[in-house]
Formats: structure tokens, sequence, C-alpha cells
């Protein structure tokens, strides 16, 4: 039994595993994040013009909704229970945030699993502090928005909100299926502990979208931690001299998301190096040891203008178009995957 999401595992998660959630600090409001988790996938699983609550009896009167969980941003490591200091990894989540709103042009409902302060969808083109960048205090107190960021600011304000209206306003306005709202939902984490529990909690709710569900792991995820009950709970104190310190790894999770959390997603890792003569024998590897559908290799100085797509029998160069300034390389990227994905749900149809 898998007490944390109350649900009950098939085979025991391996050891390593369970011992890193065992020893996990509680994630805070566990219950409220698997209650939106379970609202959201209920509303876009729903087919288009048969209410939720007679889902069962309209089953099979329209197409539900895929449904993507984005990662995005790098997972922190925290080496005090009272944190102060932690070490980081290094994502900016621009790659997520993109291809978050690419998902979304493709017809997906996505669930964006983002480090706080890092890239949001919808975002991207405002400036570092909207807030004071972007508005102005008029003569009669009232807040406009300046001039240069009137297009940006608009764009930014209408999708998110027609994409992220929560599951109650729908029920009240009682226009529930009948917007184009409803299809992003935003769940932050920061430190290592609550990414991997509350993707736990994605997959194992996502788990009875069979093959309708893709992860899409853009995150960057720590490969060291320091174990909850080896950690000091104060700060430590420089006054004792250099610091020592033992850090564990961090079981791998795909491997349990693709046997246990969720077997029949489709499943896309990515693999960061800084050394292009390894990545693509890298991704190979991760493909083959994760049973992977897709892996994404990319190098950090040139993520931005091409990755590779590894599958079982190809290595597909995807490039940004450099013809248009304003091109980014997830746009072909996501094309490529909804492609793959297409073929894979008609697979497992037959
Ligand atoms: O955010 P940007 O600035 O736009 O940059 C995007 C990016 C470079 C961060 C992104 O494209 C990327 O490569 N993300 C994956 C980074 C990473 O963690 O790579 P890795 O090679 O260390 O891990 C490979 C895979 O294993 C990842 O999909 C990760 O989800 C998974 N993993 C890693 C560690 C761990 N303990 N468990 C895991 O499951």
């Amino acid at each position: 039994m898998d007490s944390r999401n109350g649900s009950v595992s098939e085979t025991p998660l391996d050891a390593e595993i369970e011992s890193f959630f065992d020893s996990a600090p509680p994630l805070k409001d566990s219950a409220g994040i698997i209650k939106k988790l379970k609202e959201f996938i209920e509303y876009n699983s729903t087919p288009p013009g048969v209410s939720c609550i007679d889902r069962s009896v309209n089953a099979g009167k329209g197409s539900p909704r895929r449904v993507v969980c984005v990662t995005s941003g790098g997972t922190t490591v925290p080496l005090e229970q009272r944190c102060v200091r932690y070490i980081d990894n290094f994502s900016s989540g621009h790659r997520g945030a993109t291809s978050t709103e690419y998902f979304i042009k493709a017809g997906y409902a996505v669930i964006f699993l983002y480090r706080r302060g890092t890239f949001q969808p919808y975002c991207q083109s405002l400036p570092e502090d909207p807030l004071l960048e972007c508005f102005e205090c008029s003569e009669d107190s009232t807040i406009q928005v300046r001039q240069p960021h009137t297009e940006a600011v608009k764009r930014a304000v209408s999708d998110h909100h027609a994409l992220t209206v929560t599951m109650s306003q729908l029920r009240i306005s009682g226009l529930l299926q009948a917007i184009a709202g409803g299809h992003l939902l935003k769940l932050p984490f920061t430190t290592i502990f609550e990414y991997l529990q509350i993707l736990q909690s994605i997959a194992m709710s996502m788990k009875d979208l069979g093959s309708l569900a893709v992860f899409y792991l853009a995150a960057a995820v720590s490969d060291f931690y320091v174990p909850w009950k080896s950690m000091a709970e104060h700060k430590i104190q420089s006054a004792s001299g250099p610091l020592d310190m033992r850090l564990v790894q961090v079981p791998k999770m795909l491997s349990a998301l693709k046997k246990e959390w969720a077997p029949m997603a489709f499943c896309i890792s990515f693999k960061l190096e800084t050394d292009s003569k390894i990545l693509l024998e890298k991704a190979e590897m991760a493909l083959k040891k994760y049973r992977m559908h897709m892996v994404v290799a990319n190098e950090l100085s040139t993520r931005k203008e091409e990755v590779t797509v590894v599958t079982g029998n190809e290595k597909i160069l995807v490039c940004r178009d450099k013809t248009q300034a304003d091109s980014d390389v997830e746009e072909p990227l996501i094309e490529l995957i909804v492609g793959r994905h297409s073929a894979y749900v008609k697979d497992s149809d037959l």
C-alpha cells in the first residue's frame, strides 16, 4: 500500500525508491493536489458535449482529450531541514513552458509541473519584472498597460485565464464543457522531494488514461540528495570548519514510472550533457534501460537551436527554423512527438 497516494501498488517499488519516499518530508497539501488532479483529469477526459456527471452514460460520444504531464525547471536539494542552503540544478524552464504552449495548441490538456520562479507558458514575451515595467499609474489612479507591452500583456492574460480557469469556477459559471478553458493545470515544486512526490501522484492519477497519457520530462532532476533523516535540522555552522557531507544517489524514477505508475503512458525523457561526444550514446542507453518511447538528447550550449530525438531505430535531428527570428525548436519537436503519440494511441487501440 502506498500510503501517500492512498493507492495500492501492484508490485512493490524497489527498495531504493521505497526508501526515498519513506525518508521524504510529507508533501504539503497532498490531498489538495490529488483532488485537483482528479478533477482536472475527469474534466479533460470527458468527451466534448458530454456532461461530466453523465460521463459513464454518454461514454463514446466523442474523443476524450489527451493529457500530457510536462515537467519543467530544476529541482533543489536542501542541505538543512530548516533550509538556508541548497544545491540547485540548472534549468530556466524555457523548454517546459514553450512546449506546454505547443501541446495546448495541438489539443492536449497539460499538467505543468514546474519549479517556482521559472518561465511560465504565455509569459515569455513579457519583461523580467512585468508588474513594474508593463504597468503605469495614471493621474486618476487607475492602472494602465504601457504602450510597448500592450500586446504581450493581452496575450499572456487572455491565454492564461482561458486555460487555467479552475474547476470550481467552471461549476459556478455553469459552463462546464461549454467554454474552452480548463486545459492547463499548474503545480509548483522546489525540492527534489516535492518534485518526485507530485510526479508520483500525477502518474497514479493518469494511469486510467492508458495510452492517451504522455509524460514529457524536461525538468532537470537532481542526481544526489541528502536523506531527510540524516540532514541537519538547523543552519550548518561555518565555525565548525570545512563541510564534509555525504550525498546519496537519487533513484531514477523513470523505471518506476514506466513499470508501475503509468505503464501504458507514452514516455519521453530528456538527456542533457555538456560533452557532445557522449550525448547520443547516453541517450540510447537511457532509451533501452528505462524503456522510454523517445529520449530527447540536448547539449547545454545548443539546446535552443537543436535537439536529437532518439527512438528504437532512429536518431532524428530537430532544428529551429533559422530563417525566422522568433522561431523555436519546440515547435517542430512537439509536432514530431504528437505524430508519434498518435501512432502509439492507434496501435494500442488495435
Ligand atoms: O529549462 P531550459 O533552460 O530551457 O533547459 C532545458 C533542459 C536542458 C533542462 C532540458 O532540455 C533537459 O535536458 N532536461 C533534462 C535534464 C536532466 O535531468 O538530464 P539528466 O541527463 O540528468 O536526466 C535524464 C532523465 O532522467 C531526465 O528526463 C530526468 O527526468 C530523469 N531523472 C533524472 C534523475 C533522477 N534521479 N531521476 C530521473 O528520473
